[in-house]
Formats: C-alpha cells, sequence, structure tokens
C-alpha cells in the first residue's frame, strides 16, 4: 500500500510517501528560523509557513518517491492533537489530493503516529508493549496490548518535557528549541552536579510532573547568584536532565513489569534525547526488556510516521470521510 502522509500539527511541515513499512520519501521543511525570535511556537506563524511550504514540498516528496498523484493508495492527514490552524492547513491539503485522486483519505492521531514511527526500523513486530511518548507538547506512559489499541497508564499533571527542556534552555540562553542544545551542553556536565527533585518517582501513579522541576532550576541558579558563586551552565543541563531521565526510565520499566510485556517502544521529539535513549537501552536490556527506539529524524515530527500509520489503518479497512476536521485535543485511544 502506497500512502501519502502529511503532518502540520505544530511547527514542522512534513511530507512523506511510504510503501507499507518502507520510507521512499520523507521530507521536512523547518519552521525553526521563524519561531527563534519569540523563544516558542507562534500558532499564526506556523499555520502561514505550512500554507508556504506545502505544495512545493508535495511535488519534491512525490519526485523523490518516483511516482505520481495516481500511484497513491491513500492520503494520510495528523488531525490532532496540535495546534488548530495549522493542522487545518494539513487536513486541507489531504482533502484535495484525495478529491483529486480518489485515493481514500486516512485521519491519523499523531500520538500514534509517534509510536508507529517504531515500525520503520522495526517492522510490525511491535505489540504487546509499553509506550513512553514524550514531546512538546505529551508526556505521557500507554500500554499497547495489540496494534492500535491503547490504554492511558499515566501522563504528565502540568508540564510536558519536552516544554520543561524547552524553558530551561531560555532560561539558559541556549535557543529555540531547547531540547537539543541542552542536551548537547549536557554531555559536557556532570549529571549528579546538583540534585534536582525527581517529582512523582515514588508515587504508585504512571503520572508526571514536571513544572516544580523547572522552578527548582531558576531557584538553585537564583540562590547561587546571590551567594557569589558562578554556576556551570553544562552541570546545571546535565543535572536537569538526568532528574527527567530517572523519573522517565524507572516509570516506562515499572510500567512494562506490571503489564508483564517485553517491549518497550519510545516515541516523541525528547527520545532523541541521547541520555534517554542510553540508559532505557542499558537499563531496558538489564531489565530483560527489548528496546525500540526509531532513529532521530523518526522521533521528531514527520510525515512519514503518518503516512505509516495512515496505511496500517487504511489496510485493516479503516477510512475518513472528506467531512473530518482538525481536533486540537485529540486523545490516544
Ligand atoms: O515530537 P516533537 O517534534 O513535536 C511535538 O509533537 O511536540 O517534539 C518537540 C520537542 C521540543 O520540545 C524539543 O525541545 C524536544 O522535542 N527535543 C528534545 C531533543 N530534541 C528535541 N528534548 C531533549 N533532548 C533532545 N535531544
Ligand atoms: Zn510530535
Amino acid at each position: 500500500m502506497r500512502v501519502l502522509g502529511i503532518e502540520t500539527s505544530c511547527d514542522e511541515t512534513g511530507v512523506a510517501v511510504v510503501e507499507d513499512e518502507t520510507v521512499l520519501a520523507n521530507l521536512i521543511a523547518s519552521q525553526v528560523a521563524l519561531h527563534e525570535r519569540f523563544g516558542g511556537v507562534v500558532p499564526e506563524i506556523a499555520s502561514r509557513a505550512h500554507v508556504e511550504a506545502l505544495t512545493p514540498l508535495l511535488d519534491e516528496a512525490l519526485e523523490r518517491a518516483g511516482v505520481g498523484f495516481g500511484d497513491l493508495d491513500g492520503v494520510a492527514v495528523t488531525v490532532g492533537p496540535g495546534l488548530v490552524g495549522a493542522l487545518l492547513v494539513g487536513i486541507v491539503a489531504a482533502k484535495s489530493v484525495s478529491l483529486a485522486t480518489s485515493a481514500p483519505l486516512i485521519g491519523v492521531n499523531h500520538l500514534e503516529g509517534h509510536i508507529l514511527a517504531n515500525a520503520v526500523e522495526h517492522g510490525r513486530d511491535l505489540a504487546p508493549a509499553v509506550c513512553l511518548v514524550v514531546s512538546g507538547g505529551h508526556t505521557m506512559l500507554v500500554h499497547m496490548p495489540e496494534l492500535h489499541r491503547y490504554e492511558i497508564l499515566g501522563q504528565t499533571v502540568d508540564d510536558a518535557a519536552g516544554e520543561a527542556f524547552d524553558k530551561v534552555a531560555r532560561f539558559l540562553g541556549l535557543g529555540f528549541p531547547g531540547g537539543p542544545a541542552v542536551d548537547r551542553l549536557a554531555r559536557q556536565g556532570d549529571p549528579d552536579a546538583i540534585r534536582f527533585p525527581r517529582a512523582m518517582a515514588d508515587s504508585d501513579t504512571y503520572d508526571f510532573s514536571l513544572s516544580g522541576l523547572k522552578t527548582a532550576v531558576l531557584r538553585h541558579v537564583q540562590a547561587e547568584r546571590e551567594a557569589g558563586r558562578e554556576v556551570d551552565p553544562a552541570d546545571l543541563a546535565a543535572s536537569f536532565q538526568e532528574a527527567i531521565v530517572d523519573v522517565q526510565v524507572s516509570k516506562t520499566i515499572r510500567a512494562a513489569r506490571d503489564r508483564a510485556v517485553e517491549t518497550i517502544l519510545l516515541g516523541g521529539g525528547v527520545v532523541a534525547n541521547s541520555r534517554l535513549r542510553e540508559r532505557l537501552e542499558k537499563e531496558g536490556a538489564e531489565a530483560g526488556l527489548r528496546v525500540l527506539i526509531p532513529s532521530i529524524d523518526l522521533c521528531t515530527d514527520n510525515g512519514a510516521m503518518i503516512a505509516l500509520a495512515g496505511a496500517w489503518r487504511l489496510g485493516r479497512g479503516d477510512r475518513t470521510g472528506l467531512e473530518i476536521g482538525a481536533d486540537p485535543s485529540l486523545e490516544l485511544g
């Protein structure tokens, strides 16, 4: 099944063509430069940039994939969660292609896309699994007893992990998006230099809380400055990152044990984090678990994950009518 995937839920325009689990083309037009000076994604600018990027990206993706519009067996598009205006740009484009080519349209949940991105490198044998989905907007643990069935085990009660990375990076003057910058800086620091709180680490739930950590980082820097001491930014970044990673690793492994699954799947932009990947791979293996992590390009927002999830859904007979709209707070499952 050859499917076009369109992703415009936030600040990356992603267009891809997949043939089952094989990616024929996967292009991204990043808006980072446009949002950088605002220190975060500006929804109106994002929508407009998607409009400008989408048509040339569609042409290029098809050309790279070596297919024409008439060769498509389906059109998949992110319908939520995300920014409503940004989502609508992708949805309108997908409807147009579907109408013009008669290829069936399928709306895809962005979070399912992040989870199924694992299939590109690891094939169909993904379930049963526990999935850790961590991005700029989400931080959640999900039990997937079989493909396309999801039970949310827990999620953040305040900030998402990516949001915490971005806010601390802004505070450190590292620019936007902050995650990759904190990750790079942390490699030169000592993760045990400062003991930041591990919120909800010992609670029985699978929920997370991250806003207190961000405040603890700010307070620590203020207190050190008032005491006339310099804070090493690399130690700060490494210690902050470790506090996030500690809780995510322990809760994910505990969830896999509790649900008696052997597979852990990671998905979402924060999974690009080198420390999170390294520790989950190591500690998961020690616990006898199979830990699957997409390559970096497939962790952050992309069209391939949407095309693939759409192809699988179309393959099981799911269809979406042309009346589909955007659902900014669409839930998984
Ligand atoms: O999944 P994604 O591309 O977009 C959303 O759906 O939100 O995730 C973007 C988030 C941003 O907050 C970004 O700072 C974070 O992922 N991120 C990282 C890293 N790379 C991207 N966070 C930590 N370490 C990284 N290496
Ligand atoms: Zn995402």
